[in-house]
Order: C-alpha cells, then sequence, then structure tokens
C-alpha cells in the first residue's frame, strides 16, 4: 500500500471519462487500497481514480466516524432535493466554493469483492457520492458553479474537506 499522488487542474486525466472496471482483480485492489492511503494522507472524504492517474471508474470514500466505502462501476440511481453546499477539491487546492447538491441520493455500485450494493446517502455522504461520480465523467464541483463570486479561496489548510 503507499500513498500516490494526486493531480491537480489543469491535469487533462480530470477532464477524461473514466473506463469501466471489468475485472477487480489484484491490479484493482492495490489501487483500491493506495486510494485509501491516499485520501488518508490528504485527509479528505473521497477520491476517484482519476484523481491518482488511473482512467477507471473506482471511487473511494470516508465519511469521518464511518466505515469506508469503495465504489467500482457506480451509477447514480436517483437523486431527491436541492440544497446549497460548500464543497472542496483535492485536485483544486486553494479553493472552496458553493455548489447545489441533492438532499439524498441512491447509488448502485460493486464493493471491492465484486458484489452489487445499494447505497442510500444523505447528507454529506450524498455530496462525497456525487462529487466522486462527477470525477469519473470528468465533471469537477467548478463545473457546477453558478456565478464565479460562488468559488473563493482558502487557505491551505481549510481545503481538507476536499475530495
Ligand atoms: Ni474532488
Amino acid at each position: 500500500m503507499s500513498v500516490r499522488s494526486i493531480r491537480v487542474l489543469p491535469d487533462p486525466i480530470l477532464r477524461q471519462k473514466a473506463k469501466r472496471v471489468a475485472n477487480i482483480d489484484n491490479s484493482v485492489q492495490r489501487l483500491i487500497d493506495d486510494m485509501v492511503d491516499t485520501m488518508r494522507a490528504a485527509s479528505g472524504v473521497g477520491l476517484a481514480a482519476p484523481q491518482i492517474g488511473i482512467p477507471l471508474r473506482v471511487a473511494v470514500i470516508e465519511i469521518p466516524g464511518e466505515d469506508v466505502i469503495v465504489l467500482v462501476n457506480p451509477e447514480m440511481l436517483k437523486r431527491h432535493g436541492e440544497r446549497l453546499v460548500q464543497e472542496g477539491c483535492l485536485s483544486i487546492p486553494g479553493y472552496q466554493g458553493e455548489v447545489k447538491r441533492s438532499v439524498s441520493v441512491k447509488v448502485r455500485a460493486q464493493d471491492r469483492n465484486g458484489k452489487v450494493i445499494r447505497i442510500r446517502g444523505e447528507g454529506l455522504l450524498a455530496q462525497a457520492l456525487e462529487h466522486e461520480i462527477d470525477h469519473l465523467n470528468g465533471i469537477l464541483y467548478i463545473d457546477r458553479i453558478e456565478q464565479p463570486e460562488k468559488l473563493w479561496k482558502v487557505a491551505a489548510k481549510v481545503e481538507e474537506e476536499g475530495c
């Protein structure tokens, strides 16, 4: 297991649509382990594989105090409601913004053993699920910012809520 370096804008891999994982083999298991290590080292709540340079549909989420969620080939099934939230991203250091996210979401994915799982998330988990699935489609939270003044600079320490 190792901590990998996080790609930041304007790295073009962040804008690619990631590919589905066909087989969850040893290399994917290693990737998942490295993503968890990298997310924790960066004090992030989530990380998508393209952020470490791997264009595959894999993401990890760790809401403080809860178990790590591994998402392979995640799909958004349902979104409900709308709320304004503050958001940051490990690939856009030094910034934060205000975006509209869902109140709750339902996601289907495979876990690290290939088992199909369904997750219903609210609050920060819903936000992280939307943020990570966006990453797999080459979308960043700044794309969802409606007015320029809704994006602002923050001190380096504050961006540690990113995904
Ligand atoms: Ni992010």
